[in-house]
């Protein structure tokens, strides 16, 4: 259960520093943690289709997610969600992922999609507890030998 002290707040600059972190601490490489960092920013600034929520627990930041919606197929792309390992498995992920589907059904969206590495089981098997559906594999999606897996919540579909 999501603990007490914790609250889904909209990003500001001044997150960055914690995004960051937590990114280094689950071992991300540098190019990855540039590209979300450039992806975070660029999609707080787009109040349209974009949006960036961390999950704040006391005075730590928890976790991240940010999202993009895209006008012409009315879906929703997750770009990126990250929880502090201390703060895992206490609904932190779930109230995240929830905001952003709601930003996306305000926005009349029909659901929400998100990539991640095949090797990523933890990742596949939150998805699946949120409702997500596994749907395509893409070949060498993350690298020469890393494919990447689209899980799918369509919300007309979804309970
Ligand atoms: C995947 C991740 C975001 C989940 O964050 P979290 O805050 O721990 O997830 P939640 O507590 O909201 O989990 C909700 C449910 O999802 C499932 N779940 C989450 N993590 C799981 C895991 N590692 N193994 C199995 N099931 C898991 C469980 O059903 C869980 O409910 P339960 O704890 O009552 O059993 C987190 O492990 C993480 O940051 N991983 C590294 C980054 C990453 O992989 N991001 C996603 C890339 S697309």
């Amino acid at each position: 259960m999501l603990p007490q002290s914790a609250h889904i707040v909209c990003y500001s600059p001044k997150h960055r520093p914690a995004i960051r972190q937590i990114l280094v601490t689950i071992g991300w490489e540098e190019r990855y943690i540039q590209g979300q960092l450039e992806a975070v920013e660029t999609l707080a600034r787009d109040a349209e289709h974009g949006g960036v929520w961390v999950a704040q627990v006391g005075d730590s930041i928890g976790g991240y997610v940010s999202l993009q919606f895209y006008d012409w197929n009315r879906l929703a792309q997750l770009h990126g969600l990250a929880v502090d390992p201390i703060f895992r498995r206490l609904g932190l992920a779930a109230a995240l992922v929830q905001q952003a589907e709601e930003f996306a059904r305000q926005k009349g969206g029909r659901g929400v999609y998100v990539d991640t590495p095949v090797s990523n089981t933890g990742a596949r098997l939150f998805y699946l507890a949120q409702g997500y559906v596994q749907d395509y594999v893409m070949t060498a999606y993350y690298d020469d030998d890393l494919d990447g897996v689209t899980f799918l919540k369509l919300f007309n579909s979804s309970p």
